[in-house]
């Protein structure tokens, strides 16, 4: 079942630069307890995107156009009020560096409970602190903990923190951007097998965005990949993986170091355009391996090929 789907959604930045097309009409369907892996290099739009269906986008950032229906209902035409009851409650938000989300003068636990009580005010406060409790548990905080400061935690405790505080009302998406980026990989693995848990145990769904697709495949039932502000490749994991239909998916799938030294690192050559002026047709084709002349000249439609939705000539 559907539980969000994202229909040409346009977002820029009003910049002295010019105008950065961010997020460029862009148009995604996630179904129930399902993780998506949202892939793709520095600048090519995920976090924007992840922004924009909780809309938390900064002040320069403007919505111009699309839908972002969520369980049947487009956030984007709620009112700040509506949006603050599903923020956090229906969909929450985990960041990469939990220093900046987390107050440093607060006590752990105390932020969980003011979060519970700010959105179910019924709940009396030895209830919340109980469901605090109960959560810290659940992404291995010990309880004696609920007492510390976030200075006091580790910084894989301190995202185990962020990933309770998200999850504590048992919300139906979770967006994680870059949640593990910080850490070294066996956090970073713990970290992904907890998100994997939450989503078997609740049927949760995560949108776990990242610029490692090994790691987004691994845990990850489809792989969306985004570049220059457009989506050029959304299908399952393993199809993605094993047999990427976009040039840009394959020069990602290229340029994963093999621990065992087996195959030869390929760099994708150049790097990624300026989004206030990106390259007519389709963005990707002055890396392309592959370039016809048409790319230049012409936007590649979204196609359906083998279950999987590539945007590339190469395919119509
Ligand atoms: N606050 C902002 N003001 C102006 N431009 C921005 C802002 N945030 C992002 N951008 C621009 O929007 C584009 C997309 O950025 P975004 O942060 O969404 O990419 P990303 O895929 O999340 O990259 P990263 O992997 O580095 O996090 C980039 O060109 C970026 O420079
Ligand atoms: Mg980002």
């Amino acid at each position: 079942m559907t539980l969000l789907k994202i229909n040409n959604l346009k977002v820029y930045y009003y910049t002295r630069r010019g105008i950065v097309k961010a997020v460029d009409n862009v148009s995604l369907a996630m179904n129930k307890g399902e993780m998506v892996g949202l892939v793709g290099e520095s600048g090519s739009g995920k976090s924007t995107l992840g922004l924009s269906i909780i809309r938390v986008l900064p002040p320069q950032a403007k919505i111009i156009s699309g839908s972002v229906i969520f369980n049947g209902t487009d956030l984007l035409k709620l009112s700040e009020r509506e949006m603050r009851k599903i923020r956090g409650k229906e969909i929450s938000m985990v960041f990469q560096d939990p220093l900046t989300s987390l107050d440093p003068l607060q006590k752990i636990g105390d932020q969980i409970v003011e979060t519970i009580l700010e959105h179910e005010p019924n709940i009396s406060k030895q209830e919340a602190y109980n469901m605090a409790k109960k959560a810290l548990q659940e992404v291995g905080i010990p309880p004696d903990r609920i007492g510390n400061y976030p200075h006091q935690l580790s910084g894989g405790q301190r995202q185990r923190v962020m990933i309770a505080l998200a999850m504590v009302l048992k919300p139906k998406l979770i967006i994680a951007d870059e949640p593990t980026t910080a850490l070294d990989v066996i956090v970073q693995d713990r970290i992904m097998e907890l998100l994997s848990a939450l989503k078997k145990e609740y049927g949760m769904s995560i949108l776990f965005i990242t610029h490692d697709l090994a790691l987004a495949a691994e845990r990850s039932d489809k792989i969306a990949v985004m570049y220059a502000g457009h989506l050029y490749e959304y299908g399952s994991s393993t199809d993605v993986v094993n047999k990427p239909l976009h040039p840009y998916t394959e020069g990602l799938i290229e340029s994963i170091p093999d621990v065992f030294m087996r195959k030869e690192i390929k760099e994708i050559p150049g790097q990624p355009p300026d989004l206030t002026k990106p390259p007519s047709g389709c963005r990707f084709h002055p890396r392309c391996p592959y370039r016809m002349p048409k790319c230049s000249r012409e936007e590649p439609p979204i196609l359906q090929v083998n279950g999987r939705l590539v945007k590339c000539w190469l395919y119509s």
